[in-house]
């Protein structure tokens, strides 16, 4: 019997696939919008900024970059970079799709494609949804620390969190 399609949860319709170019300018939208900058505690780049970093990172063999998809269209996306010796997992969601456990099922399904450990992960201590993003995954707190400004970053109390 075919499953009704009512039945389907948000987050069964969560896939992963690599980043292009032609995600950039959606991707942009997503990670200029003010309460998400808020949220993250970044500084937003210009689209220029923006393009120049997306095109490093998509020649970088070191970064795992995916875009998330719900049902086939681009809500955020998900990496995990290799900085100061140590691999981290990042990721940003279309704020208009957020609370529906899509984070949540995009970083389930890259720990599946990245099996290596330990990995790494900081959040600004107020974002309390990507703390909760985290722990659901396995990860755990091993320190909260003030994180001076940076030119990405504003200064802020971080948390910092590993997966072993
Ligand atoms: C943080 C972010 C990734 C969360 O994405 P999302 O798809 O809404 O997350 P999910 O729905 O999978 O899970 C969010 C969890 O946080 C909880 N949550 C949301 N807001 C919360 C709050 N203010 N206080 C406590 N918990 C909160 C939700 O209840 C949910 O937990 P639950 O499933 O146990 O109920 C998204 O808001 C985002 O992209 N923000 C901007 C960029 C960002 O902050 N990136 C992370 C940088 S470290």
């Amino acid at each position: 019997m075919t499953e009704s399609r009512a039945s389907i949860r948000v987050p069964d319709l969560v896939r992963l696939r690599p980043i292009g170019e032609p995600d950039l300018p959606a991707l942009f939208e997503f990670h200029a919008d003010a309460e998400s900058v808020a949220m993250a505690v970044v500084n937003p780049r210009s689209r220029e900024a923006f393009d120049a970093h997306w095109q490093g990172v998509l020649k970088d063999p070191t970064i795992i970059a995916r875009a998330i998809t719900l049902d086939a269209t681009l809500v955020g996306n998900i990496s995990r970079v290799h900085r100061d010796g140590r691999d981290y997992v990042g990721y940003w969601i279309a704020r208009s799709h957020w609370g529906q456990g899509i984070a949540t099922r995009a970083l389930t399904l890259l720990l599946r494609e990245v099996t290596t450990r330990p990995l790494h992960a900081k959040a600004a201590s107020s974002n309390l949804a990507s703390i909760r993003v985290l722990q659901r995954c396995g990860f755990v707190i091993t320190g909260q620390h003030f994180a001076p400004a940076t030119d990405r970053f504003p200064a802020c109390e971080e948390t910092v969190f590993v997966l072993a």
